[in-house]
């Protein structure tokens, strides 16, 4: 220390910062398109489960289109056709759903069969194989669409409550036509 002891610009004294406001609750913090982010968060976590399942079922569906044998092959390798381009078109939206709500979507296959519901298939051949595959991979979706559709109706997210709702009544009516193809 120098003669006298004196130091100059004491830096252990503490600056006062000026006192907060109180303001009761605190306001969440919200994301770009007016949603509480921790809520919109939770969602995109929902949303990623989701798409990692219904990938895993777009490729089963097209395992079902390829493989398919028997006198059923014309009618099935098409309505297969018909349900994996649906799932394809809806797979796009929901990555797409994740971005808008600043998540981001998981594109790996190795990130997919991690996160999946359902079991990829393979060498599926036969009719009642492929459609009760076909048909066990919608029932898992469906129930996965609702526990979304309840975080997005938590964080008020309409949008994506009405994207996955609406999914819910298509995927829902295939299931039904199904399960009547295959006389349950
Ligand atoms: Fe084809």
């Amino acid at each position: 220390m120098g003669a006298g002891g004196v130091i100059l610009g004491d830096m252990s004294k503490k600056t006062k910062s000026p006192k907060k406001r109180s303001t009761g609750a605190r306001k969440p913090a919200m994301n770009s398109v007016g949603l509480d982010a921790a809520k919109a968060a939770s969602l995109t976590d929902g949303l990623n489960g989701l798409l990692a399942t219904y990938q895993v079922h777009y490729q089963n569906l097209r395992g079902c289109h390829w493989n398919i044998t028997g006198p059923t092959f014309f009618e099935l390798h098409a309505k297969f056709e018909e349900l994996y381009t649906k799932a394809q078109t809806f797979i796009d939206e929901l990555a797409e759903r994740i971005l808008t709500l600043e998540g981001r979507p998981l594109h790996t296959y190795s990130a997919y069969l991690k996160a999946s519901e359902v079991k990829e298939q393979r060498d599926l051949t036969g009719a009642k194989e492929t459609v009760a595959c076909v048909m066990a991979d919608m029932g898992t979706l469906i129930a996965l669409q609702r526990g979304v559709l309840r975080l997005a109706e938590d964080a008020g997210d309409e949008a994506t409550a009405t994207l996955v709702g609406d999914n819910i009544t298509v995927m829902e009516k295939d299931l039904w036509m199904l399960r009547a193809y295959s006389g349950k």
